[in-house]
Formats: structure tokens, sequence, C-alpha cells
């Protein structure tokens, strides 16, 4: 499994996104996808499958110390006790005594970015988390996080795919060592039915989602796509035996747009 290596982390290039998996289907796709190969999930408190995570995760029969786990703070917890709660309530769900990863999963104006930074280390330095870092934060969010920050920081996850311009908070992110997580890597949808993401494929005997995930891993980018069907984990997997060119790059890289964003909501940062 090839790894992004950043501020003392090594960070499976693919991971399972688990947002909206629930219950049995949660359970079985983490399983099904480190029986797969798979070494890295995503999962969150917000997102009401840690439970179901980490049955996946046993019945997997995978060494716990070869998967790497990430989970997330959610954003109405991102006060000192509230954070720490929080953590300790993901690791009871997820019947682990430590995650991998533990995320701020999206800032929150209203509270202090000291607090919660000063929590999230904690979290570290007790042992709870073996690594940390943040979520859909910007440029100048990124710059106050690793000013605040007294142990190192080792991503940013953001909405990342190739219909999106992310190039600013990307550089902000690598600048400090951290590496780029991909959400929504497949654009939630929108690149399976993409004909230049499906032309260029075609010269690889591959599909367009599979060229989506090759076009951010061949950058060094994390992906975690998420899917609640068998065939596609392995679809999604195959990834690491072709390479695009650097035309082919290129040509993927020239649909971003600055507009490209899919997932919004009130409560989303102003980016940059
Ligand atoms: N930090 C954050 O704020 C944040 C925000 C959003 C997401 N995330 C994380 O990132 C993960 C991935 O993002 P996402 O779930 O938003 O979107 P995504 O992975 O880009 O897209 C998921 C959608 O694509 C479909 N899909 C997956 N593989 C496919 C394939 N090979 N062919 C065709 N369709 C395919 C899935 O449908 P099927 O199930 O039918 O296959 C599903 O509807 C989440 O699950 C979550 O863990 C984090």
């Amino acid at each position: 499994m090839q790894v992004v290596e950043a501020n003392g982390a090594r960070i499976p290039l693919i991971g399972l996104g688990t947002w909206d998996l629930r219950g049995r289907v949660c359970a079985r796709m983490v399983e099904e996808a480190l029986r797969l190969g798979y070494r890295h999930i995503d999962t969150a408190a917000m997102y009401d499958n840690e439970r179901e995570v980490g049955e996946g995760l046993r019945a997997s029969g995978i060494k716990r110390d070869e998967v790497f786990i990430t989970t997330k703070v959610w954003q109405s917890d991102l006060r000192a006790r509230a954070f720490e709660q929080s953590t300790k309530q993901s690791l009871v769900n997820l019947k682990l005594s430590e995650v991998d990863l533990l995320l701020i999963h999206w800032p929150n104006p209203n509270i202090p970015l000291a607090e919660t930074m000063g929590a999230l280390c904690k979290m570290k330095r007790e042992g709870l988390a073996r690594h940390i870092g943040v979520s859909n934060f910007t440029v100048a969010l990124i710059e106050e996080a690793v000013r605040l920050a007294t142990e190192p920081l080792v991503c940013n996850q953001i909405e990342c795919h190739p219909f999106l311009d992310q190039s600013k908070v990307i550089a902000a992110t690598r600048q400090h060592g951290m590496a780029v997580v991909a959400y929504s890597p497949v654009a939630r949808g929108k690149a399976p039915g993409d004909r230049v993401l499906a032309r260029v494929g075609k010269a690889h005997d591959k599909s367009a989602v599979q060229v989506c995930l090759r076009f951010l891993v061949q950058q060094d980018i994390v992906v975690i796509p998420r899917t609640s069907k068998s065939a596609r984990l392995a679809e999604n997997f195959a990834i690491f035996d072709f390479a695009l060119t650097p035309a082919e790059m290129k040509e993927v890289g020239a649909l971003a747009s600055r507009r490209g964003r899919i997932v919004e909501w009130d409560g989303s940062p102003q980016w940059d």
C-alpha cells in the first residue's frame, strides 16, 4: 500500500469514505474493503456509524496496527470539554484505545480556535490519537492552526476532485508539510459521467472514476472515495497499475473551476 508521509504520519494513499453508510451496509463495506487491501477508513462522530466501522474492522481479521482509522469531532463540540468527550465517545463506539488520526471536522467561527487546538493537541499527548489534523480549513485558518498547535498537524481534509480548483489551499497545506486528503474525490457521482475522464480512461482500459482517482493520487493527494457497492470497492482500488501521461494530467486538470464545489451548506467556511 502506497502512503503519503506527513509530519511523522504515514497515511495510506487510498481509504474508504463512510459518510452516509449505515448499519450492516457500513460494517460489510468496511470488512470487504479491508479484505480487498484497503488499509485506511474514514469516519466521523457526525456520521453515526463508528460502531459499524469498528465491527467491520474486527470482522475483517486484519490486525489493528495495519489499519489507519480516522475520525472527526463535529463543529458543535469544539469547546475543550466537549471535544474531549466527543473523542472519548468515538473510541468507545469504535472499541479502540486510539485512532490513527483525529480531525477537527469543520471550523466553528463562534469558538476560539486556540481553545479547540489546545484540546486537539491534548488528545494526541494523552494517546487517544496517534496523529492530529484539520478538515475544511482555509488558507488563513491553516496558518492560524499551525501557529497555535503544540503538536504536528498532519493533514487538511478538503473537498478535492478534478472539477474544483483547490490550488491555493493545497499549496498552503503542503507548505506546512501536511498531507492533502481529498473528500468527495469522485465528486459524488459527477466523475462517472464525465466525458473527458471517460475518454482518457479508454486509452488505459480504465473507467472515468479510476482516471479521476488516479489524477489525485498521482499528485500525492490521499483519496477516500465512498461506495455502498462491492464491485465499486474493487474498481476504486485498481488505480495503482497505470499512470496518466503529463498531457492527460493537464487535460484532466483543465476541468477545474473555482466554482466547482459540490459540498456546501450554511456552516461552510468562507474559502479564501
Ligand atoms: N471532512 C468533511 O467535511 C467531509 C465531507 C464530505 C465527505 N467526507 C468524507 O469523504 C468521503 C467521500 O466523499 P463523498 O461520500 O462525499 O463522495 P464521493 O466519494 O466523491 O462519492 C460517493 C458517491 O459516488 C458513487 N461512487 C463511488 N464509487 C463509484 C464508482 N466506481 N462508479 C460510480 N459511482 C461511484 C457512490 O455511489 P454508490 O454508493 O452507489 O457506489 C456515492 O454516491 C465521505 O464518505 C466521507 O468519509 C468528509
